[in-house]
């Protein structure tokens, strides 16, 4: 079903705004990351892993989840389809992966957020946990960089159902009798 050209529209600023919007909410994640790995304080230490699975479950996992199904609506509403391009393929595959990856670190983020909320000392014991973090978003960041790069010169590649699709749609065209 192809979307009236407002409703394309309304798509296309959702997903913007969530798909956007989910890259500067990971920026703000690996600045904390970094400053909990590499700061000396404890009291800074402690309060950026708790923000960071604040973050983490009323930001970032909104603006995923947000991203991925406009995503999905922008491409079904329009002539983009879902698997025409390779450009939105890959883009499904990515987004899906990054997602799933995002929802698997939600476990080491909130290990890291109790033992910020408890009085024990802030163990060695994490500092792979928090250098996880850092490597973790530092790719998430680059993946989306790709997937914003992808999206705006939207190259022209079809896949072997978009060829398919095209000649079909062309046939129906061509062979619709004229109206009178
Ligand atoms: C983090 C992931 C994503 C980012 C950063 C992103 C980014 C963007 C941006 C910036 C645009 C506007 C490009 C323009 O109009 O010039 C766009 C459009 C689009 N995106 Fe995404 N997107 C993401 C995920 C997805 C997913 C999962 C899909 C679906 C498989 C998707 C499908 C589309 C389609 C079809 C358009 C064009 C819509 C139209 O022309 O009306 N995107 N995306």
């Amino acid at each position: 079903m192809i979307l009236t050209p407002s409703l394309r529209k309304l798509a296309l600023t959702t997903h913007v705004i969530f798909s956007i919007g989910w890259i500067g909410a990971v920026l703000v994640f690996l600045a904390l990351a970094a400053t909990g790995l590499t700061s000396q304080e404890e009291g800074l230490v402690r309060a950026v892993y708790l923000v960071m699975d604040l973050i983490t479950w009323w930001v970032i996992v909104p603006l995923a989840l947000g991203g991925f199904l406009t995503g999905i609506i922008s491409s079904i509403g329009t002539r983009w389809g879902l698997f025409q391009y390779y450009w939105v393929v890959i883009k499904l595959v990515l987004t899906l992966l990054s997602t799933i990856v995002l929802m698997i670190h939600t476990q080491p983020i909130g290990q890291l957020s109790v033992a910020a909320a408890s009085s024990a000392p802030f163990g060695a014991t994490l500092q792979k946990t928090q250098l996880q973090m850092v490597i973790a978003s530092g790719a998430a960041l680059l993946v989306l960089i790709v997937l914003t790069v992808l999206s705006v010169y939207k190259p022209r590649g079809l896949t072997r159902y978009g060829q398919r699709k095209q000649r079909k749609d062309i046939e129906t065209l061509t062979i619709r009798p004229a109206a009178h």
